[in-house]
């Protein structure tokens, strides 16, 4: 029996590319299937020549293509799409995510339109536009800044983690480093390659489950950057809308320490955006903590619970030390009136994990961190997305 085209073709149409995490037929990078009996010849289009993932692809697609009976033989060509075709493929995905559309004009949706005005607001309505669908006021997508005011004590660590725990409890998950300075992101998180531009739409890094961009991408090394407010308003957007991040359950964006600029711009761009705070025990750490929450309340940002890091540190003797005071994050949640989402212990293998790009949730997830970060998930699920009670902004 000679083997059936349609069917193979649809059995790579099925494949999902890991990277983007669409099926090959979705974004039309099969570009032909032909059969000479038992022999099939299948050709698949790549946005770019270095696109990443392509061996386990390759596996996947063989896979798929010998599950259909009467297929013997399989050779398998990866090509370069043409210009045209990455036009059409940066269309679906724009498509997929819902942009380019009009905002929605719908009366029921009071503070959908708030958000649209504010954004098209000295950036020129083509922007607001041009909103890809997971920043509507519909969208189920809960984007979260991760912020805390003091450097330094663990807030990319927790984001890193928190995001992984996301994603391991089945949430579509995406991470920003908004964080221009630090740039630590994709490090720790322990991406293998730098994201994938085609054309003028990027492609997040996957790894354990995350779609991850960094803004430091884009830095240059050796040329200090100095941004200023506007600069870093228009580089958040971008990142916002330019990359393609799918319609995910949750954007955790880590936030440059301060308080200001990246909180005006959450609150401009995405009014629904929430916030959490990490902090370590410290009364001091704490404080500024609660500068940093106050000042994104005062832009209306939803301030929805705060992360103790650092709580204590567990000796060979079993016992627990505190190192660094206790009672910070219980203070700063009262104080706030939020809750405590979780304490996260100093353990030294979140610093290697760190380190070396092997986050601590993802290689030992039984370990007592993993443990804290999966709660923490949970609970932040859990609270469900904040209300946006404000039909417009007042900043002005
Ligand atoms: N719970 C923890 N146990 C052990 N080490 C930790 C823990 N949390 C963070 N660290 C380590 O502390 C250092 C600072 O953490 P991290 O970079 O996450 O902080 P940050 O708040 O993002 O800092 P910055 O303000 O520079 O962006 C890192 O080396 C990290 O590995
Ligand atoms: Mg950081």
């Amino acid at each position: 029996m000679a083997a059936d085209q349609s069917q193979i073709e649809s059995a790579v149409s099925a494949v999902r590319d890991p990277e983007i995490g669409l099926t090959l037929g979705d974004l039309g990078l099969v570009r032909s299937v032909r059969t000479r009996r038992r022999r099939v010849h299948i050709e698949v289009a790549l946005p770019v020549a270095a696109w990443p993932g392509t061996e386990e692809l390759a596996e996947a697609i063989h896979q798929a293509a010998n599950s259909v009976a009467g297929v013997d033989e399989i050779e398998l060509d990866f090509v370069v799409m043409t210009d045209e075709e990455r036009a059409e493929l940066r269309h679906r995905l724009r498509v997929g995510m819902g942009g380019g559309a009009e905002p929605p004009d719908d009366d029921r949706h009071g503070h959908d339109h708030a958000g649209h005005d504010h954004a098209g607001h000295g950036h020129g309505s083509a922007q607001a536009a041009a909103m890809p669908a997971f920043l509507g006021a519909d969208s189920k997508t809960r984007v979260i800044g991760v912020s805390s005011g003091k450097g330094g004590v663990g807030k990319s660590t927790v984001t890193v983690n928190l995001a992984i725990a996301l994603a391991q409890a089945g949430y579509q998950v995406g991470l920003l480093d908004a964080d221009v300075y630090g740039f630590s992101v994709p490090k720790m998180l322990g991406t293998d390659h730098d994201p994938i531009i085609i054309g003028d739409m990027v492609i997040p890094t996957s790894a354990h489950g995350v779609k991850c961009l960094s803004m430091g991408y884009f830095v240059p090394d050796d040329q200090p950057v100095i941004w200023r407010g506007p600069m870093l308003h228009k580089a958040i957007q971008q990142f916002l809308t330019d990359a393609y991040w799918g319609e995910p359950d949750f954007v955790l964006i880590d936030m440059p320490p301060g308080t200001g600029d990246v909180a005006l711009t959450l609150a401009e761009v995405m009014p629904r955006a929430e916030i959490i705070v990490v902090t370590t025990p410290q009364a001091a750490a704490q404080r500024v903590a609660q500068r940093s929450a106050f000042a994104a309340r005062r832009l209306k940002l939803s301030v929805r619970g705060v992360i103790e890091n650092m709580s204590w540190f567990t000796g060979d003797d079993e016992k627990r030390y505190e190192l660094f005071g206790s009672g910070g994050g219980a203070t700063l949640a009262a104080d706030l009136g939020i809750p405590l989402l979780g304490q996260v212990p100093l353990v030294n293998a979140v610093r290697q994990g760190g380190d070396e790009g092997r986050p601590i949730t993802a290689v030992d997830p039984d370990s007592e961190t993993a443990v804290a970060f999966r709660t923490i998930a949970e609970k932040l699920a859990a609270l469900g997305p904040a209300r946006v009670y404000r039909r417009e902004l007042s900043l002005r």
